[in-house]
């Protein structure tokens, strides 16, 4: 298939990750290129980190040893994303400009032994970070080697929020932009309460440590207000180099599910194209369905176009508790999982192993003991496993269910003092997504005002705060024919924080056809029986139906016999409501009748099967996560290695196969 590639001028699936030479004496660039050729690795970043080295005094630039990298690689036809290095302010810039480090909420100025350091909203910061971020667009805006831009690193991941003099100025302006007034301001944030209100601009101050909770509606305005201040950094650098190297596709890499702080959302529409870094969580047990997750979180930020893992990593990180390696396999399994589920190409931290500073024991694609590495061996076979695999490149994938998500929702939810500590939004969003992947769904993640035709099932795990435009959505998705699965505490308060009128769930009561008379929240470790013998923890509650009928009651517990599940048939759909907290085989017993088929019947426990589709083209990618060999119904083409497939699909214990269907 001829797509039109993610980055122009890398016409193959991108395979690659960054690159640092400055840590290496030149002859070990010569060697690094030939061994990424080796590898098929056509892509790397470069100077992520380098703006100390890049102008090592105030606007003095040395970029000799970057021309030559850059030329080096242009010559061995290797692309370059180039990174503006705006995430690791230099020292005789933080020392010029103490101002400009970030102050965190209990009054500690951060230090600058680190990268990361830095007020976002520092004037200083963005006067320093535009002269870098010009004078290396103008240098190298039309390199050959140049195929795309990347802005800064991971906005909002190290420091999300600054609580300095400077934000809190920048915070009063943005307040001012947003609620116009004060008499609105006070009036949306409930302020006559706890007698908060204001008088004057200047009185308001970041939400730093106080002797009690802060207002809940600052909180929130807080968040949005730091996202945007990250968002208006990137843009800055985004406009810069859009001048100076037209044409080039400019994005930068998001922390997608790992970082709470940035509303992915808002930045999508911003980025030429979605670029996210994933790290598994080594430790965790199935950490496969995360990944699974975050890829799918991914596509949904980008749309449903492909995207770009720009990081992972080839065996252990250095920054979780235990750095459990990967076991053999387990690498090409991430990669191809992320490439099943939309990424148009796969890149890692780093390309070789550092020998100093903080990350020298992270993996690489070039280990400490270089080519003798079983990583190594694995490096080079994907790379040759992608190339054969090129014609995945641009298609879609499918699916008929989609789950709901929401960054704003997420932080509203988890400020202090809700009915229970122990509903968290990782969690219920996981518990949903797991009964998915283990039903063997491929799921759609949207925002609560997506366009949601062609869904046969939407689910909801938690919307604590919905807005009325997001109500409205989900209402008309169930009145044109949909099956919606609402769980509890959603619907609850605006986007100030504010409980709807009227009573819990707020403005989802019509769709569900239910009130909800009290939270029920439940002791720790206790739970409750519903009357087919089903259980739930953490939450319960007095349902009382209005036009919805009951599916399942509480057998005991607080609310026993009150209803815990019901459905409402509303318009030509149906909306059910779940009241307690089940978990994913819980979810799949009461909810499991609601979805479509799927993807391919009669899957094995354990094994993965995800469908991209393109022109004319089907691919169906299996992964078997179990110890025994998979079967699976299947009629086509091995798209690695050409073999007819004619009907039953073996895949080898934690193997990948991926196979070009019979399109009929
Ligand atoms: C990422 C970061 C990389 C590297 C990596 C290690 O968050 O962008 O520079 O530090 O983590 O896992």
């Amino acid at each position: 298939m001829s797509a039109n590639p993610l980055v122009p001028g890398v016409d193959a699936l991108v395979y690659g990750g960054d690159y640092n030479p400055e840590q290496w004496p030149e002859e070990v660039w010569h060697e690094d290129v030939a061994m990424m050729r080796e590898a098929g690795v056509n892509l790397v970043h470069v100077g992520i980190f380098s703006w100390a080295l890049l102008e090592p005094r105030e606007g003095e630039f040395d970029f000799g040893w970057l021309d030559r990298v850059l030329d080096l690689l242009h010559g061995s036809g290797i692309r370059v994303g180039l990174a503006t290095p705006t995430a690791a302010p230099p020292a005789w810039l933080l020392h010029r400009h103490p101002g400009m480090r970030p102050v965190m909420s209990d009054g500690t100025t951060l230090s600058g032994a680190a990268r990361q350091t830095l007020c976002p909203h520092s004037p200083d910061y963005a006067r320093a970070a535009e002269r870098v971020t010009t004078a290396l667009a103008e240098r190298y805006g039309d390199h050959p080697a140049v195929a795309l831009w990347h802005i800064h690193n991971e906005y909002g991941g190290a420091m999300p929020h600054c609580y300095c003099d400077t934000s809190a100025a920048a915070f009063q302006g943005w307040l001012r932009e947003r609620h116009g007034g004060l008499d609105a301001l006070n009036q949306a944030w409930g302020t006559a309460f706890w007698g908060q209100r204001y008088g004057d601009w200047e009185e308001i101050r970041p939400p730093s440590q106080a002797p009690t909770v802060v207002n809940p509606a600052l909180q929130l305005d807080f968040l949005r207000f730091s996202n945007d201040g990250h968002l208006a950094c990137y843009r800055r650098e985004r406009d810069i180099v859009r001048r100076h190297s037209p044409g080039r596709p400019v994005t930068t890499n998001f922390m997608i599910v790992n970082c709470k702080w940035i509303d992915y959302w808002s930045w999508a529409k911003e980025v030429d194209f979605v670029a996210n870094d994933h790290y598994l969580q080594a430790e965790e047990p199935d950490n496969h369905i995360e990944l699974a997750m975050a890829a799918d979180v991914t596509r949904g930020v980008a749309g449903g176009r492909p995207w770009l893992l720009m990081e992972h990593s080839t065996n252990a990180v250095s920054w979780q508790p235990r750095n459990l390696a990967k076991r053999p396999g387990e690498m090409r399994r991430n990669s191809l999982t992320h490439l099943a589920r939309g990424a148009d190409g796969a890149m890692f931290f780093q390309w070789r192993a550092s020998r100093s500073g903080a990350e020298k024991f992270h993996s690489a694609m070039v280990p400490h003991n270089g080519r003798r590495s079983r990583v190594w061996g694995e490096v080079v076979d994907l790379g040759r496993e992608l190339e054969g695999l090129d014609a995945l490149r641009g298609s879609r994938v499918a699916a008929d269910t989609a789950l709901v998500w929401d960054w704003q929702s997420w932080w509203a939810m988890e400020l202090e003092w809700r009915p229970t500590q122990d509903h968290t939004y990782r969690e219920r969003t996981r518990a949903f997504y797991t009964w998915l992947w283990r039903a063997h769904r491929t799921v759609d993640v949207v925002a609560p005002d997506a366009d949601l035709t062609g869904y046969r099932t939407v689910v909801v795990p938690s919307l604590y705060l919905t807005t009325s435009g997001a109500a409205d959505n989900l209402t008309r998705y169930v009145e044109g024919g949909g099956t919606l699965a609402v769980s509890y505490f959603s619907g609850i308060v605006d986007e100030n924080d504010t409980v709807h009128a009227g009573g819990y769930p707020g403005v989802l009561r019509e769709v569900l056809g239910v009130e909800v008379d009290e939270f029920l929240p439940l002791r720790e470790g206790s739970r409750v029986r519903l009357d087919d013998g089903t259980t739930g923890d953490v939450w319960a509650e007095r349902v009382v139906p209005t036009t919805a009928e009951v599916v399942l009651r509480y057998a005991d517990g607080p609310a026993e016999g009150a209803p815990a599940v019901t459905r409402n048939v509303h318009g030509r759909g149906q909306a059910w409501y779940v009241s307690t907290r089940l978990d994913s085989e819980g979810l799949a017993g009461v909810l499991g009748g609601l979805l479509p088929p799927p993807v391919v019947e009669g899957l094995p426990e354990g094994v993965e099967a995800v469908r991209r589709v393109g022109d004319g083209v089907r691919y169906l990618t299996v992964v078997n996560h179990t110890g025994e060999e998979a079967k699976v119904a299947v009629t086509g083409t091995d798209a690695a290695t050409g073999e007819r497939v004619d009907g039953t699909l073996a895949v080898p214990p934690g193997g990948v196969r991926i196979v070009r269907e019979d399109v009929s």
